[in-house]
């Protein structure tokens, strides 16, 4: 606790960040994975991969790619980036002090931006629950990018709202339609890019003992608010909790898909 305070006060973050508590989770994220090391490598591993794997399979050599919820690059392979395109632009709310490093390092070829890509912060934080498309600049940028690359922040996007749309007294209903709204506006914005990759949890689902003590396992649970991707080029489950880390007996499990966006999105069950 003492180490995640520290750190809060010393990374450099905007208001925004601070105040609508995705600096903490930022930071949480990071002492959760060094927890989970052993359980979360196997996602870590097919995300870098695959993320590597499609950038060097552009042609001509990508001259620029942006990642789209860098965070601590515990899933991406920075260096494999930099091996396959020229200049790397990592988007994020909060940069961690160990990547503002890494970017000081590599002579002006890395590039950091401090944005919030759900559009809803600001109103948010301010009580309302308007929702705008990122800033024209940065849109610019993904439209122009040779290859748009969001890991792993779909299904986050509407959670640093969501707790300040309670407190300001939206109902259930109303946060699952800002959710969709949000969701919708990170896809929408991804298919217009050249190339563009997602890589997202989709689905939830938790294992654990029922009354007699047997093994049961819970059905999946949509994490996308009605968005339904088709089938990922690749899938894999991801454990991201044990029954110890959640410390309520049960194990989580979440279906990671990893897809090219082209045509390849679903419609969502209700607009
Ligand atoms: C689950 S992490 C993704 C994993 C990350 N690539 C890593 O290895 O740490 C989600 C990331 O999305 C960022 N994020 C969440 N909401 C955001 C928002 N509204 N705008 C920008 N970034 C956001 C968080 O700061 C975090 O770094």
């Amino acid at each position: 606790m003492i180490a995640e305070a520290l750190e809060w006060l010393a990374t450099p973050a905007s208001s925004l960040a601070r105040q609508s508590g995705l600096l903490a989770g930022q930071i949480a994220i990071r002492h959760r994975a060094a927890r989970c090391r052993r359980l979360w490598q196997p996602h870590l591993q097919a995300t870098r991969a695959y993320i590597t794997a499609q950038v060097a399979a552009i042609s001509p050599r990508p001259q620029q790619v942006i990642v789209l919820g860098s965070g601590h690059l515990n899933d991406v392979d920075l260096q494999a980036l930099l091996d396959h395109a020229d200049h790397v632009v990592l988007v994020d709310i909060v940069h961690p002090l160990e990547v503002r490093w890494k970017a000081f390092r590599a002579g002006g070829r890395i590039e950091l931006i401090e944005a919030d890509i759900s559009g809803s912060l600001a109103s948010a934080l301010a009580g309302g629950r308007a929702i705008h498309p990122v800033d024209e600049p940065l849109k610019q940028r993904i439209l122009s990018a040779d290859c748009v690359v969001s890991v792993n922040i779909l299904s986050q996007l509407p959670i640093g709202a969501h707790d300040l749309w309670t407190r300001s007294g939206c109902s259930e209903t109303e946060i699952d339609q800002l959710s969709r709204t949000i969701i919708k506006g990170h896809l929408d914005l991804l298919v217009q890019a050249r190339h563009a990759i997602l890589i997202t949890d989709q689905v939830a689902r938790l294992r654990g003992p029922d009354e007699s003590g047997a093994t049961i396992t819970g059905s999946w649970q949509d994490l996308l608010f009605g968005f339904p991707l088709v089938q990922g080029e690749e899938e894999w489950i991801w454990t991201i909790a044990s029954a110890t880390e959640r410390g309520d007996g049960y194990e989580e499990e979440r279906k990671v898909v990893a897809i090219r966006l082209a045509t390849r999105l679903g419609t969502p069950k209700s607009a």
